[in-house]
């Protein structure tokens, strides 16, 4: 039997409800020992499962709970594993099976404090305690470094009753999207993404984020073991005429739909001219995709690399310097009507690179700062749809 078809989880069509079950074929690291991040690089096969995707979009991931947190969190609850829970669709399952795949467990939520002040004897600690509940500010400080081992382990006495009684304060699992490194017409049936693990240490304990902690440390190799649904993405696309001009600018996992996109553009034998501005912290260990990119060079289709290792010298160096330096080529690109993306971290790198964007359009177009918003945001962005974001 074929494992993509071992792999379904229902028949039909596969989306977020009916998720199909990938096997990962591929992970490997793109950050180099020695590197602050961990970074990488995996390929899913999901021949046979009618998944289709174009370059833009994203891949939806369930992920499951380590088994190694849902032991310490049952030996603490010192409740029976086996007891069977009904889930909010009405299935039921083991109480493990149901902490393991249904309820997000590395961070804990507000819910459970109110639980865990309910059961907590009259008294000092429970004054103290209920301080911390009814205060938006010190809630949100306690539950940002806490799982409900954590919290479980600083009220030892605490009991829950039944299964039940927890699961009712739990919050469910929710899938995660990862932006597609791949084209479908380079690489038929796979799905490629690159994910960087988040990994931190709170209340002496080591942490994961709970997807890509499940994408590099828990996935089984080669079974069917990742449910996967496609995103498809209305607002990330490449241009329809093939001769227009892109310009990409994507620093760390920002990379992954630019290597998706000079893929896609090889294989159309796209005319137009591709520009490239990538960044991470250290050429030395975090040139992601490096190999990738500097074939894409030879072999003609990146027209223009820009890159910005933040870390190799005492100033930081991002990819927004880069386009402040060569504004004045940036600006003929932009004025001969190129497409402009941008992917990657929307807290801060998606703002500066926007607010340079504005200058550039400022200094080298001699627009005020109000021409040069309406040429970026009401031009570009909304009228002509050639400003073009994928940030989270
Ligand atoms: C459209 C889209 C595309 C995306 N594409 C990609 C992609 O290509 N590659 C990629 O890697 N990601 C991508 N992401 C992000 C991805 O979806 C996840 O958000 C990311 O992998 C983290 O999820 P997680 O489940 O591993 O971590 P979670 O379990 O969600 O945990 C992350 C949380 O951990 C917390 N945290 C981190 N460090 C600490 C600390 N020191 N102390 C306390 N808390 C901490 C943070 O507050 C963060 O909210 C994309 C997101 C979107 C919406
Ligand atoms: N906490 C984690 O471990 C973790 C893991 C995965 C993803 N994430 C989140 O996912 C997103 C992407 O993370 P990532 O690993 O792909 O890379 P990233 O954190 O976005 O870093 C990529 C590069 O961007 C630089 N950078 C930092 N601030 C910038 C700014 N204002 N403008 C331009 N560049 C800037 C970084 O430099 P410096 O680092 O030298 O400042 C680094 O060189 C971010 O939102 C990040 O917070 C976090």
């Amino acid at each position: 039997m074929n494992t993509s078809t071992a792999g379904l989880i229902a028949p039909g069509r596969h989306d977020r409800k009916n998720p199909f079950l990938a096997c990962v074929r591929v992970r490997r690291s793109l950050t180099l020992p020695g590197s602050g991040k961990d970074t990488r690089h995996l390929e899913l096969d999901i021949a046979g499962s009618g998944l289709e995707y174009t370059v833009g979009d994203s891949l939806g991931v369930f992920a499951r709970n380590p088994a190694r947190l849902v032991s310490e969190l049952l030996a603490l609850l010192q409740l029976d594993p086996a007891h069977p829970v009904t889930l909010a669709g009405g299935r039921q399952v083991a109480f493990q099976d149901a902490l393991t795949r249904s309820y997000t467990l590395n961070r804990a939520n507000r819910k459970i404090l109110h639980g865990v002040l309910e059961r907590l004897p009259a008294g000092e600690a429970r004054n103290a305690f209920d301080a911390v509940v009814k205060s938006e500010e010190l809630a949100a400080d306690y539950l940002f470094t806490r799982d409900y081992v954590d919290v479980l382990r600083e009220f030892p006495s605490i009991r829950f009753e039944s299964p039940e009684a927890f699961i009712k304060l739990l919050s469910p699992l929710q899938p995660r999207l990862y932006s597609i490194a791949s084209s479908p017409a380079r690489h038929p049936g796979s799905v490629h993404l690159c994910v960087a693990v988040v990994r931190y240490e709170t209340h002496g304990r080591r942490k994961t984020g709970l997807c890509s902690g499940f994408l590099a440390d828990e996935v089984s190799l080669n079974l069917p073991d990742a449910p996967v649904f496609v995103q498809e993405s209305a607002k990330f696309f490449l241009p329809s005429q093939p001769d227009r001009d892109v310009i990409m600018v994507g620093p760390g996992t920002g990379i992954a739909p630019f290597r998706a996109f000079l893929e896609q553009r090889q294989q159309d034998g796209a005319a137009g001219r591709n520009w490239l501005f990538f960044g991470e912290q250290r050429r030395a260990t975090d040139f992601l995709y490096e190999d990738d990119i500097h074939r894409f060079q030879k072999e003609g289709v990146l027209t223009r690399l820009d890159l910005a290792f933040s870390r190799d010298q005492a100033e930081k160096v991002y990819v927004q310097h880069r386009m402040l330096e060569l504004a004045a080529e940036l600006w003929k690109w932009i004025q001969d009507g190129a497409y402009f993306y941008v992917c990657g971290d929307a807290r801060r790198m998606a703002k500066d690179v926007h607010a340079a964007l504005l200058r550039v359009a400022q200094e080298q177009g001699g627009l005020s700062s109000e021409g040069a918003r309406a040429y970026v945001e009401e031009g570009m962005m909304r009228t002509e749809r050639r400003y073009l974001r994928d940030v989270y």
